[in-house]
């Protein structure tokens, strides 16, 4: 959600800084800004929108400094507008923040009736003038610090920057934050992101909830210091010393990201198999054949759930076990009855999203033994699972997920066959290279879909509509649409229509019908009583079906000769595809659409 980098050391800290918060702003960017030390003064600079405004600003400004934090803010609390920018400060402390205080406004309440005064409408500014209101007591900021983090209620990690000296102060409860350091130069660094740092450190600490992290450069050994609440030194954090190279991120020759990470799909997948059943992970997937479980808990968010509604299919398909699956932010709340002998299986891009987080921590917590299929290698995911399955889709810069789905999707494939001894090296190689050049056929044609979005992007309505295995489809090409186009799509297994959405069917409405050989008659007659009452027909079937595109007001031929599992894939990705043109039409800015982040770490 919410970018937050910081740097001391010897030389510019807000070169990295400002390029750090340049990575992280495709997961926030409804304001940006930076705070640093400059003539024992704290100066703060903040600019609502884009990040490329704050640079605009600091181009005139010309900020020099050796210690400094910044952040990229997706508002939770208050408008979106400059004063509600962080960093929040004052003059003698400067604090950034990913989260929420719950307990904010009762806080605010007891520290106005103090004589702290706000400036801002953010839950933010209230740990500044707790902690400031501490400091001016105690004049110890780390215990201050420590005092402040205590009272407040919620998930969050904050940053803090002092006027009297280089120190940086970072802590967190079940929000993402990592300490770096360069041991060449001895720079410290703070991120929300080790993405943010490759580059510029040697070493990554992943420190745990509840750890407050003092960095301090000149320190001749350890240049970060770790301290329990009770102020004793802490051993809980994990070292990462593993070279990490930055992902080339360019658009190259396509407009946006997502186009461009759609195109990558095709090579995407034949990678998948190479890495999947190269010698030393083939170990990976027979470990998992020997394990069984009667019960699979699976929780995602979003786009991670959609393929995890697929996964839940395969599962079903091949194992015996019973799958029962929800959203992250329902399954936690739910009171899910949770035994040591079953499975928690968490799908997630980023790793990092909170409600997945959560549910993973509810399931460990109940000896569960914890699985993800997920993309960041090192996130809280990952680190936190027993087991998991990487997606290698590489870095996904556009907000709406499209090759991690793909990715997700094709490895709990694999899961499902593992988990039934079924995983032929063969046939899943001859499938997914099939797919793959069906996927490039397919996106050969993109101009067809192009033109079919040109007809009909100025409709209000969206029904996406399928059944089975392409229900998740229906569900995903809705939220792909609403997503980047802002306009209002549903999707629903077909047989539902009749129950209630038919009503809203007339000649203004598009119903995107999935009809694959899959259940075909059942889906066609779906579609067919959505024509009888003259909505507009768009079928995603198989190719050279004349019933199919006689009925529709438009169609588009697949090639599924071949494919069997894959199948939702390839309809997938016209959704994709039509979704992008759709939105383009209606200018909308596709990669960074408005109100959304790409990781989603508050609930
Ligand atoms: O990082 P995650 O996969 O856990 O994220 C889950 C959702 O927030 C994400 O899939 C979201 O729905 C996408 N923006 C959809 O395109």
């Amino acid at each position: 959600m919410c970018g937050i980098v910081g740097c001391s050391g010897t030389s510019d800290a807000i070169h990295p800084v400002m390029e750090g918060l340049a990575r992280l702003e495709y997961r926030g960017y409804d304001s940006a800004g930076i705070s640093y030390r400059k003539d024992d003064k704290i100066l703060n600079h903040k600019k609502e929108g884009k990040l490329q405004n704050l640079k605009d600003l600091l181009e005139d400004i010309k900020p020099a400094s050796t210690t400094a934090i910044g952040h990229t803010r997706w508002a939770t609390h208050g408008k979106v507008n400059d004063t509600n920018a962080h960093p929040h400060s004052n003059d003698k402390l400067s604090i950034v923040h990913n989260g929420i205080i719950e307990n904010a406004n009762a806080l605010r309440e007891f520290l106005k009736s103090e004589g702290m005064e706000f400036l801002s409408e953010t839950d933010s500014e209230v740990f500044l003038n707790l902690l400031t209101l501490n400091f001016n007591k105690t004049k110890d900021l780390k215990q201050s610090i420590i005092e402040t983090f205590k009272k407040i209620e919620g998930n969050s990690a904050f940053l803090i920057l002092n006027k009297e000296n280089h120190l940086l102060y970072s802590i967190k409860r079940s929000a993402p934050l990592v300490c770096g350091v360069n041991e060449k130069t001895s720079d410290v660094f703070v991120s929300s992101d080790p993405y943010a740092l490759v580059g510029f450190t040697s070493k990554i600490y992943f420190p745990e909830d509840e750890v407050l992290c003092e960095l301090d450069f000149t320190k001749a050994n350890e240049l970060v210091q770790f301290y329990e609440l009770d102020g004793s030194t802490s051993k809980r954090f994990k070292i990462q010393e593993k070279e990490v190279k930055l992902d080339v991120v360019s658009k190259g020759k396509f407009e946006h990201f997502m186009l461009k990470e759609i195109h990558e799909q095709p090579e995407l997948i034949k990678k998948l198999t190479k890495i999947y059943f190269s010698e030393s992970n083939k170990e990976q997937l027979a470990r998992i054949g020997k394990e069984s479980f009667p019960y699979v808990h699976l929780a995602a968010c979003g786009t991670a759930l959609h393929a995890g509604l697929i996964i839940k299919n395969y599962l079903e398909k091949y194992t015996q076990m019973r799958v029962h699956s929800d959203f992250a932010s329902e399954f936690r709340y739910k009171s899910p009855k949770l035994n040591s002998d079953e499975l928690g299986l968490f799908i997630s891009q980023s790793g990092e999203t909170a409600d997945t987080l959560a549910c993973q921590e509810l399931c460990a917590e109940n000896k569960l033994k914890n699985y993800s299929i997920v993309n960041t290698e090192g996130s809280t995911l990952y680190r936190n699972c027993d087991e998991n399955l990487l997606i290698h889709a590489g870095i996904e810069i556009g907000v709406a997920s499209t090759k991690a789905f793909t990715q997700q999707v094709l490895v709990g494939n694999l899961l499902a066959k593992a988990f039934a001894n079924k995983l032929s090296e063969k046939e899943v190689i001859g499938e997914f290279e099939l797919l793959s050049d069906k996927i490039k056929n397919l996106l050969a044609q993109e101009e067809k879909i192009k033109n079919i979005a040109r007809e009909i992007y100025q409709h209000q309505g969206f029904i996406f509509t399928g059944r089975g295995i392409q229900f998740p489809i229906a569900l995903e090409g809705a939220l792909k649409l609403k997503e980047i186009a802002y306009v209002h799509a549903e999707g629903y297994a077909a047989g539902e229509l009749k129950h209630g959405p038919i009503s809203l069917i007339d000649e203004n409405m598009v119903n995107i019908a999935i009809i694959t050989p899959d259940l075909y008659d059942k889906t066609l007659s779906n579609a067919e009583e959505v024509k009888a009452r003259q909505g507009i027909l768009l079928v995603v079937g198989e190719e050279g079906n004349k019933e199919l595109e006689e009925m529709s007001d438009f169609f588009i031929g697949l090639d599924f000769e071949g494919l069997d599992d894959t199948v939702p894939v390839l309809t997938n990705i016209v959704l994709q595809l039509l979704s992008y043109h759709i939105a383009k039409l209606k200018g909308t800015d596709i990669d960074k659409p408005r109100n959304l982040a790409k990781s989603v770490t508050v609930e």
